[in-house]
Parts: C-alpha cells; structure tokens; sequence
C-alpha cells in the first residue's frame, strides 16, 4: 500500500513527542519532514527538540525552523507543563546532526506543490508556520489534501476558560488558516482530547517499556515528569483542572495523530469555525456557529473518541520500537 505522504508541524513539547512517536509507527504514512514552531517553548528548543525525535525514532526526514513568535500577540509559553527544555528536561545530544537550511513555509508549499492533492499535514503547535505559507503561497490550500490540527476547544478551554493553548499563542494565525480554503480540515479540539485518555495501567506500562524498546529512556522520563507537570499545572490552573490528571492522562497532540491514522476512531460534525482575535477576556476562544447561521461550514470538529481503540492504538505504537 503506498504510504501518504505527511508533514508534521509541531512545538515539541512532551505530547507532540507522543503524536511523533504514533505517527512514526504508523504503515499509513510516509512523513516528509516536521516543522518546527514556537509554543510550547522557544523555536530554539522546539526545532532541537525535532531534530532529537526525529532521529530517537528513526524518521528518515529532515527537520525544517519556522516562526519563533506569533503573528501579532506574546503570551507565555509553556514550559510550567514541558520542562525547561519543552521535553520534560530529558538530556539528548543532536551531535552531528543539523536542521535543515531554508524556512519551515518553504518547505511546507514545495512540499504541497511535489504531492500536490495527496499531502496531509498534521498541525499540533500554533498555525504561525502554516498561515505564514498561505500568505506567502496563496495557492497552497488547494493544493493540500487533508489538515488536521490539534487546537481549539468548543467548550473550556486550557490556558484561559474560553481559550486552548495553540490558538490562543497565535490567533490571527488560526484565522488565516481557516478562511484559507483548505478542502479538508479536520479539527481536534480539546473536548476531543479530553474524551481520549490513558489509565493507570498504561501510564505504567510507558514509564517502565523494556530495555530493547529503544525509546524506553525518552517515555520514562516523560512518565517521571508529569508528576511535576502535574502539580505545576494544578498550582497555576487549580485543583479543578488538574483533579483527575493522575487517573486520565490526556495526551492531546496523540489525539490528533490517532485521528490522523483512523478517522474512525472519532465522531464529526462540520461546523463553521473562526478563531477570536481581540478579546481581552476571549482572544483565541473557537467561535463556532453552531445554528449554521453562517450557511457555511470551514472544518470537521471531532469528538466522541473510542477511548479503548485509542489507546490500544496508542499502545501499539510503543511496540514498534522494540528492537530484537
Ligand atoms: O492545548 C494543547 C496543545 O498546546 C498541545 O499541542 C500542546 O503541545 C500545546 O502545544
Ligand atoms: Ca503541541
């Protein structure tokens, strides 16, 4: 089976690790390289943090810089859930190894031009890099197959009541790439994430893999430091946010690429999106026009997820990675 062709854009981040770790073990596709964003940490961090994964996993890709601030606004980083250096501090060494020359948005519209009608592109940092294409490349949309981006929340929000952390680091960003065209837009939203967990079982099983699984240091000290995301997260947020994080860990970014591999995990519902850009109380908050007063629809909203498939998906995935 042909693979599909897929870049991965993303501000590794402890659970972009995890949706590269599933998307690396996935048959369905070939990935042609991951752009790096700010987000999570700085752009210093998230590209050597890409370069690191994507040689830890043996993803023959190269490894492309992007935008290392948003479009317009500055807001805080995340390092309070990522540790100091967006991968739950773990010591790596990129030795011998160097991102490639040129600009994420460069690469990102070659790419769509060179598999024009097959890319897939699976977003789970800040859009800057992708809206920075579309305004560079206003004919790259229609050349994109599929996007799924991890970001938004119907509901709640994570960074503020009403905002997700992606949208809210760059929504002017976000309202590019949804009033850009794209064909398919799948969006993985926060209700979503929220909906597809890992128990206690499994948690365990990533802190302790066997020695022969060859990521077993990089998921163990992930697994080590969530206890300190964990208290960080319910220090800054409180006890609500953070009550069951023990119990359900939510890996968001591996939502996205779950869905990515297996639409058939979530449920959907094409809605019209647009992302707010001015609120004082709401910028970055997802406006959905849920009466479709709009007469129009923009992107796929998932939900529902089959928390057991996922997981099992999930699962499976680490098991690629054992080495014999
Ligand atoms: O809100 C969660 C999202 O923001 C994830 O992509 C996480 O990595 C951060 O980028
Ligand atoms: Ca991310």
């Amino acid at each position: 089976m042909n693979r599909i062709p897929l870049i991965i854009d993303c501000d590794p981040g402890t659970d972009d690790a995890l949706c590269i770790m599933l998307l690396g073990a996935s048959s369905k596709y070939a990935i042609k390289g991951i752009t790096a964003v700010h987000g999570n940490v700085s752009l210093q961090h998230t590209a050597e943090n890409a370069l690191f994964l994507s040689h830890y996993y043996g993803i023959d890709c190269p490894v492309y810089r992007g935008a290392q601030q948003a479009m317009i606004v500055r807001n805080e980083r995340a390092a309070y859930v990522h540790g100091g250096n967006g991968l739950a501090d773990y010591e790596y060494s990129t030795e011998g190894l160097s991102c490639a020359e040129g600009y994420a948005w460069d690469f990102l519209y070659r790419s769509a031009r060179e598999y024009a009608g097959e890319l897939e592109i699976l977003a789970c940092g800040p859009l800057t890099n992708l809206a920075i294409t579309i305004l560079k490349h206003p004919d790259f949309a229609s050349l994109v197959h599929r996007l799924v981006i991890m970001g938004g929340a119907a509901h709640s929000g994570n960074t503020s009541p009403l905002a997700e952390f992606n949208f809210q680091q760059d929504p002017h960003a976000v309202q590019v790439v949804l009033q850009a065209g794209f064909s398919d837009v799948t969006i993985v939203d926060l209700d979503c994430c929220n909906s597809a967990w890992l128990n206690p079982e499994e948690q365990k099983t990533m802190a302790a893999l066997p020695a022969h699984n060859r990521i077993h240091g990089l998921l163990a000290q992930i697994m080590a430091h969530k206890v300190i995301s964990d208290a960080n997260i319910t220090r800054v947020h409180g006890e609500r946010f953070g009550r069951d994080r023990a119990a359900r860990m939510v890996v968001c970014d591996a939502v996205a690429a779950a869905v990515a591999v297996d639409p058939a995990l979530a449920q959907y519902r094409d809605v019209y999106m647009l992302c707010e850009t001015e609120g004082t109380q709401t910028a970055g908050q997802s406006v959905i026009d849920r009466l479709g007063l709009s007469g129009k629809t923009n992107v796929r909203l998932a939900m529902n997820m089959d928390r057991d498939r996922y997981a099992a998906l999930f699962m499976n995935s680490l098991k690629h990675y054992e080495e014999a």
